[in-house]
């Protein structure tokens, strides 16, 4: 790892999209913005920029990565489509759906991207930027989220540069995100499963399928095999302050992630407030949650104390990412 490479910064136009193109097809790691959160892109078929990816996140290389492509054309190159996962490409893309799928026969993604299995996860992202690169680079890139491994997932540029700066060649800023939890992951097995909730809600999904998504077994049930979505490690999404979920009060000494009108007990001496939507509006509170987490993080309380957030639509992805964040770094 070199920790002294020099990251430009270009703001989002026709010069980054260049930058980019040129610096992935030249091995280089490239972060730019997807509609869900910032990726952290590498050429998908070369495995010497992919192993430097998984270094620079310092990320475990049993979890393997998504690879982003310009549009379903380009998925099926590298994936073999059945009839439901169409359904849901078509449904859904460009947009924050990511879908586990068997390789094709001429796959590019490196192995070493897709951790020895033989399915890929394929994403066509709708953000006009990622797209513009995509269809400019012309293969799938693979980009996990462009933070540390283990960090909570970059919102905006400025997050990115403080987890990565030096440790990348570009970044493309291309300004806040709109959705700010990750794509929804279903694996498209015998029936499709919901592997990992996220930005396209699930009951979505369900009306498109006609029918309801389970979930895999939990890993304590399976039988030690290689866990369905092996990136689903428990702790995860996790600041350094200590996380306390559906609270009902704030204790001294605490910060408090709130949403809604609703007040709590001792809420007036907590170290720091911050609402992550008002108007109890879930997809605004999505957008908000991994930025003001980050914000919370530094204000040095004892404990983040989270209110209870309701369960449905975009609710699923925050409960998922809010449950992570607590389980704390291992
Ligand atoms: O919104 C997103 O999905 C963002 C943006 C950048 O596109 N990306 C993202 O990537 O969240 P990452 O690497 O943080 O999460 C990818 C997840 C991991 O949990 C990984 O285990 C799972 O996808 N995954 C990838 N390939 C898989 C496969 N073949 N089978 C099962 N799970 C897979
Ligand atoms: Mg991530």
């Amino acid at each position: 790892m070199n920790p002294t490479l020099e990251t430009r910064i270009l703001p989002a136009g026709t010069a980054a999209v260049t930058a980019a193109v040129r610096t992935l097809a030249a091995g280089g790691l490239v972060a730019f913005p997807t509609e869900t959160v910032y990726g952290l892109g590498a050429d998908a078929a070369n495995p010497a920029a992919i192993a430097r990816l998984y270094q620079a996140k310092g990320r475990p290389a049993f979890n393997p990565l998504i690879a982003h492509v310009g549009d379903l054309t380009a998925a099926r190159k590298i994936a073999r489509f059945d009839a439901a996962a169409l359904k849901l490409a078509e449904a859904f893309w460009p947009g924050p759906l990511t879908l586990v799928l068997p390789k094709s026969e001429n796959c590019v993604v490196a192995d070493l991207a897709t951790a020895g299995l033989d399915t890929v996860a394929v994403r066509v992202p709708a953000h006009a930027i990622a797209r513009d690169i995509l269809r400019a680079f012309g293969g799938p890139v693979v980009a996990p989220s462009a933070n540390l491994s283990g960090h909570v997932s970059p919102t905006d540029a400025a997050h990115v540069e403080s987890d990565l700066a030096g440790r990348i060649d570009l970044i493309v800023d291309g300004g806040p995100v709109e959705v700010g939890v990750e794509s929804t992951i279903v694996g498209c097995f015998e029936q499709p499963m919901l592997l990992r909730p996220g930005g396209v809600p699930r009951e979505d999904i369900e009306r498109v399928l006609g029918r309801a998504l389970p979930q895999p077994p939990q890993e304590a049930e399976s039988d030690g095999a290689q866990p369905l979505a092996p990136g689903m490690l428990a702790s995860h999404y996790a600041p350094r302050t200590r996380v306390r979920l559906n609270a009902d009060s704030v204790a001294p000494g605490e910060a408090l992630l709130t949403f809604g009108l609703h007040r709590l007990h001792g809420e007036d001496d907590a170290v720091a407030i911050m609402n992550l939507s008002p108007n109890s509006d879930l997809a605004e509170a999505a957008a908000n949650l991994f930025g003001y987490l980050r914000a919370l993080d530094a204000r040095g309380a004892t404990t983040i104390a989270v209110m209870p957030i309701p369960n449905e639509g975009l609710g699923e992805a925050i409960n998922d990412r809010l449950r992570r964040a607590a389980v704390g770094r291992a």
